[in-house]
């Protein structure tokens, strides 16, 4: 029988625990992946015991805690601290969501903390998102028009078409969706992936946008949109409620509609 193992410098081992302060009465188990590039260790989970009757009520809350109280080698991602930036998104519990936004009390038992899955490790719940950020930066996503503005104002939209742009506009480029998709996991290379098409798809949407057919036409690949199954995982964990995989179906549709 076929054996799969992680390779050895990859097994992630048994850390310090923390023990939370004598006579705290709320205590939770927070159990956080740490690694760092510096010491050529292996991944570990350290354990650290928080009063809860001391500590606010979101996750991020408690990692501002543990950093600023226990161990400030804790190395994470936060700065708006309520969901408006998406620096704070990780693994929590099991879903990728923001720090900020989801409350300890949502976690039952331990609540178990790691870096959004599948991306290279900066360090402890730090992922390198250069590739995304890159994916991003060649759906091109700025208005491209070759008409001039009005010389007296702004480019104007009708309700109906400002309304288009719903559920898009409030994308705040966390990748919590695209780092939960299977396909982005096996293909990220040329996936573009669930948080990028949702971009794209933003401005292909746009009624001031004059680049449609060159937008369609660089999507139109095997790799880049196609890699899509509609597996929903993206849409299931977006932080925002937002529906990537609605935007990748209407890329699709745009497409087929061209060549009807
Ligand atoms: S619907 Fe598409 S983008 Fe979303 S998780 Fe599934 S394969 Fe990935
Ligand atoms: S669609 Fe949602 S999960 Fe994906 S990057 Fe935007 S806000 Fe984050
Ligand atoms: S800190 Fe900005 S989204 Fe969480």
């Amino acid at each position: 029988m076929v054996e799969f193992n992680l390779p050895l410098n990859s097994r992630v081992g048994q850390g310090q625990t923390f023990k939370a302060p004598a006579g705290a009465k709320r205590v939770r188990d927070f159990k956080i992946y740490r690694w760092s590039p510096d010491d050529g260790k292996n991944p570990r989970t350290d354990t650290y015991q928080i009063d809860l009757d001391a500590c606010g009520p979101m996750v991020l809350d408690a990692l501002i805690k543990i950093k600023n109280e226990i161990d400030p080698t804790l190395t994470f991602r936060r700065s708006c601290r309520e969901g408006i930036c998406g620096s704070c998104a990780m693994n929590i519990d099991g879903s990728n969501t923001l720090a900020c936004l989801k409350p300890i009390e949502d976690v039952k038992g331990d609540v178990k903390i790691s870096p959004l899955p599948h991306m290279p490790v900066v360090k402890d719940l730090i992922p390198d998102l250069s590739q995304a950020y890159a994916q991003y930066r060649s759906v091109k996503p700025w208005m491209q028009a070759d008409t001039p503005a009005p010389p007296d104002g702004e480019r104007l939209q009708s309700k109906e078409e400002r309304a288009e742009l719903d559920g898009m506009w409030e994308c705040i480029l966390c990748f919590c969706c695209s780092t939960s998709c299977p396909s982005y996991w096996w293909n990220g290379d040329r996936y573009l992936g669930p948080a990028v098409l949702l971009a794209a798809y933003r401005w292909i949407a746009d009624s001031r946008d004059e680049e449609t057919g060159q937008r369609l036409d660089e999507l139109e690949d095997p790799f880049k949109l196609y890699r899509c199954h509609t597996i929903m995982n993206c849409t299931n964990t977006c932080p925002k409620g937002l529906n990537p995989a609605k935007a990748i179906g209407k890329i699709k549709q745009l497409i087929v509609e061209r060549h009807g």
